[in-house]
C-alpha cells in the first residue's frame, strides 16, 4: 500500500508524494481513491482467474504512511477485512523518525502492526541538515529508544553516497555504533539516487569513494552478526524482511495506492504487473513473457544471497566472476559477493553479451 503524503518534501526524494497540507481533505480523497482500486482490483483479479490468498504480509510505504494516523487505521483495517490476514502475518510499516505519535502507533498496532522501517537516513546531525530532513538527531534516538523499550521488531534506512561525504569526512563508523547501541535487526542500506535536478548533484561524492563506504558497511555489518541477504538489506538471523522477500522470489504481491506497483504470476511462463496511476483508479498493465520472466528471475535471484543457477555453457563468465571477487560458487548455485552486489548492473551486461554471443 503506498501512502503519498509527506509533512516535507525532501529534496532527493524519489518516490511519488503530496505535501499534506491540513487545510484540505486530502486523505477524504485518497480513501475514496482506495475504495475505487479495491473495486477495480477485483475485476482485474476475476478477469485473469486471480484470487485473495490469505495475506501474510502488509506493507505500508509511502510517502510518510505513518501520517494517515489513527483514522488511517480504522480504514485500513476495513480493507483488510474482507481478504483475510494471517494471525502471524509480517505488517510493516515506514515511519518517519518525525511523524508519529504513541495513540497513532497503538492504534496500528491494535489492526495487526508488528514491524516499523524508520526513515532515519544518517545519523549525523549536519548530513540530516544536508538530506534535508526535517527531523532531528534527537527526534531518532527518542524513537529507537522508544521502540527497544517496547520491543518492536524495527528496520532502520541507512542513506550512502550523500552529499560532501568527502569533503566533511562523514563518520560512518560512528554512526553505525550509534545505530547498532539500540540494537536493530534488520537495516536497509542505500546508496543516493540522484536526478540531474538534485540540487547537489555537483556535490556527489565519487563511485571509488561510495564503493568503499558500502564495502565497509557491509563488512562492519558482517562483523556485528548481520547478514548482507540482499543489494539493499542486512539483517540478524531470522530477521530477513519477508514482504520484500516474495518480491525477489517473483512470488504474486496485491498493490494499492498510487504508483503502487503489484504482480500476479499467473502460470509458471506467464506474469503480469500492474502499477496504479496516480490520478485515477486505474491501473496500467504490463504482461511478462516467458523471456521477460526469465530475466527478471535472473536479476531478482542474483539481488539475494540465494543466489541463481546458472545454465550450462556459463561456467567460463562463471569463474571470471569468481576469480574477480564477484560471486562465489556454492554446489550448483552462484551467490553474489557484496563486490558483487554492487557491480550488479555491469554483471548484468556480462550475461547479456554472453547470451548475445551464445546465439
Ligand atoms: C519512501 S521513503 C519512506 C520513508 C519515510 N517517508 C521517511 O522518509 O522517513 C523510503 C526510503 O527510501 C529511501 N530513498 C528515498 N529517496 C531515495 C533516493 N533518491 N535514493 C536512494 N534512496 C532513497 C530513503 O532512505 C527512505 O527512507
Ligand atoms: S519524508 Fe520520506 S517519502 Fe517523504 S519526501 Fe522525505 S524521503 Fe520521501
Amino acid at each position: 500500500m503506498h501512502v503519498p503524503f509527506c509533512k516535507h518534501l525532501c529534496n532527493y526524494c524519489d518516490f511519488y508524494k503530496r505535501k499534506l497540507d491540513s487545510s484540505q481533505n486530502q486523505f477524504e480523497d485518497f480513501h475514496q481513491f482506495l475504495s475505487a482500486s479495491v473495486k477495480r482490483h477485483e475485476d482485474l483479479m476475476k478477469a485473469h482467474n486471480f484470487e485473495w490468498g490469505v495475506l501474510d504480509t502488509v506493507y505500508l510505504g509511502g510517502g510518510t504512511p505513518s501520517l494517515w494516523g489513527e483514522k488511517g487505521a480504522s480504514f485500513f483495517q476495513k480493507i483488510l477485512e474482507p481478504i483475510g490476514v494471517s494471525k502471524d502475518a509480517e505488517f510493516t510499516m515506514e515511519i518517519d523518525p518525525g511523524t508519529w505519535s504513541p495513540t497513532m502507533l497503538d492504534a496500528w498496532k491494535k489492526i495487526g502492526l508488528n514491524r516499523i522501517s524508520i526513515g532515519t537516513q544518517t545519523l549525523d546531525p549536519d548530513f540530516l541538515k544536508i538530506m534535508d530532513r526535517v527531523h532531528s538527531l534527537d527526534d531518532s534516538l527518542h524513537f529507537l529508544e522508544v521502540l527497544q523499550k517496547e520491543n518492536w521488531n524495527y528496520s532502520l534506512d541507512f542513506l550512502l553516497g550523500i552529499p560532501f561525504s568527502r569533503e566533511k569526512k562523514r563518520d560512518i563508523k560512528k554512526e553505525l555504533d550509534l545505530l547498532l547501541k539500540y540494537s536493530p535487526k534488520h537495516i536497509s542500506l542505500y546508496i543516493l539516487n540522484a536526478r540531474s535536478k538534485y540540487p547537489h548533484i555537483q556535490d556527489m561524492p565519487d563511485d571509488e569513494f561510495i564503493r568503499d563506504e558500502y564495502l565497509f558497511v557491509s563488512d562492519y555489518l558482517k562483523k556485528h552478526g548481520f547478514h548482507h541477504y540482499e543489494v539493499s538489506n542486512f539483517a540478524l538471523p531470522g530477521f530477513e524482511a519477508r514482504h520484500n522477500q516474495k518480491y525477489w522470489r517473483a512470488e504474486s504481491v496485491a498493490a494499492l495506492g498510487p504508483t503502487g506497483t503489484g504482480y500476479f504470476q499467473l502460470n509458471k511462463n506467464e506474469a503480469l504487473r500492474y502499477k496504479w496511476k496516480v490520478s485515477e483508479a486505474e491501473v496500467e498493465v504490463e504482461h511478462l513473457s516467458d523471456k521477460e520472466l526469465s530475466l527478471e528471475q535472473t536479476y531478482l535471484s542474483l539481488r539475494t544471497s540465494e543466489g541463481w543457477i546458472p545454465p550450462k555453457g556459463s561456467e567460463c563468465l562463471m569463474k571470471s566472476w569468481t576469480q574477480q571477487g564477484y560471486a562465489e560458487a556454492q554446489n550448483e548455485r552462484v551467490k553474489l559477493t557484496s563486490l558483487g552486489f554492487l557491480m550488479l548492473d555491469s554483471l548484468m551486461d556480462d550475461l547479456f553479451r554472453w547470451e548475445a554471443q551464445r546465439k
